[in-house]
């Protein structure tokens, strides 16, 4: 019987830090600090820190930290919000649910990621944001986005769900643009073990505006509520196993990087196939390892016969999305983005996959597309 790989293995990484996140959780548990203990504040001043920013807000998942940030800035109907395509759709909810018009450019055929000398032609009077995606941990080409977008006075939101660990000239994601929202759902790179989100940035100002709103809009006393808000609070229990697992992260991120970077070495020169590369001055943080190939369709078949699962980001742009509503685009609008819906494949990768497995694969892979 073959070896089943999954995409990710949560129970491995859960047996190499068992006795911290056990800890972390009885203490939790012991305390019944289960709304806004002491490990919410520890862990939003460890990850800010991560980050390199001055300060973090814990709100209750990444698409709410996309809601809550750009509500911060203000944005509502008439607004315009210039992002990517290709990405999951809670970057264009986020932009819809407040009213807001998503507009979209397409990807760079290197990075995947937006596409800088598209940008301005999106910019109107009425943009409030611009919403770069690092997808697959791929740090977008933020230089060129935050020239753009200073020279016409608009902030960057950087959509960091993938992004964890990622650097780009040294700097790490969630300090290159204004702000950043992260996702922690259990799969991403610093996962909790439920849904947990964050906004991060080095505007305090701007990340009280965000707690306040994440907060039931809250005041100096508890029970009042000077701004329309909800309850998007980050759960201590999520806080505790995040602290425990971010010591881990940069270790974490260099496993990935290896294991991708053997993938790449082992798949180049393949029949048709498109690995993947990082642009200048850029290290992904290998949230995925995503390959292109016409064949995409069988490869997915032949590799689930030998028990290798696959997964595809995103076999659907978003702009394609019947829940776009008229926001949305018509087929040919993003060429490279639609392409890549039709062609991209994530192959498994996380720490713990043995160097041996991705052999395996590789091999299954080369074999496949030669024939
Ligand atoms: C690019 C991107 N943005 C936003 C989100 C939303 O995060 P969450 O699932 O924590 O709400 C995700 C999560 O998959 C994502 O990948």
């Amino acid at each position: 019987m073959k070896n089943q790989i999954p995409m990710v293995d949560l129970r491995a990484q859960y047996l190499r830090i068992k006795n911290d996140i056990d800890a972390a959780m009885t203490r939790v548990v012991e305390t019944t600090a289960f709304i806004k203990g002491p490990d919410c504040g520890a862990f939003e001043k460890e990850f800010a820190a991560f980050c390199g920013v001055e300060a973090c807000v814990g709100v209750a998942n990444g698409t709410d930290a996309l809601i809550y940030a750009l509500r911060a800035y203000g944005v509502g109907l008439g607004d315009e919000v210039v992002t990517v395509a290709n990405t999951f759709i809670a970057t264009g909810e986020a932009i819809l649910l407040n009213g807001a018009t998503p507009v979209f450019v397409d990807v760079d055929d290197l990075t995947y990621t937006l596409d800088p000398s598209k940008l301005a032609a999106a910019i109107t009077k009425k943009t409030k944001v611009i919403i770069p995606v690092h997808l697959y941990g791929h740090p977008c080409a933020m230089d060129a986005i935050n020239k753009i977008a200073c020279d016409h006075g608009i902030p960057v939101l950087e959509d960091s769900a993938q992004g964890h660990g990622a650097t780009l000239n040294g700097k790490r994601a969630g300090s290159l643009g204004h702000a950043a929202c992260f996702s922690f759902y259990p799969g991403k790179n610093l996962g909790a073990y439920g849904d947990a989100g964050a906004v991060v940035s080095s505007d305090k100002e701007f990340i009280a505006k965000v707690r306040q709103i994440a907060n039931h809009g809250g005041g100096a006393n508890k029970y009042d509520n000077v701004v329309l808000g909800t309850n998007s609070r980050l759960d201590t229990m999520q806080a505790a196993i995040l602290r425990a697992k971010l010591p881990h992260l940069q270790q974490w991120t260099e496993e990935r990087g290896e294991r991708a970077a053997l993938y790449s070495k082992l798949l180049d020169g393949v029949p048709g196939l498109v690995t993947p590369k990082e642009g200048a001055g850029a290290q992904s943080a290998w949230h995925l390892y995503t390959v292109r190939t016409s064949r995409r369709d069988a490869l997915i078949d032949e590799l689930k016969k030998n028990g290798i699962s696959t997964a595809v980001h995103y076999p659907r742009p978003i702009h394609l999305q019947p829940a776009m509503g008229p926001a949305g685009g018509k087929a040919g609008h993003l060429p490279v983005s639609e392409n890549l819906s039709r062609e991209v494949v994530c192959l498994p990768l996380y720490p713990e996959l043995p160097l041996e497995e991705i052999e395996r694969i590789a091999g299954l892979v080369r074999a496949f597309l030669s024939a």
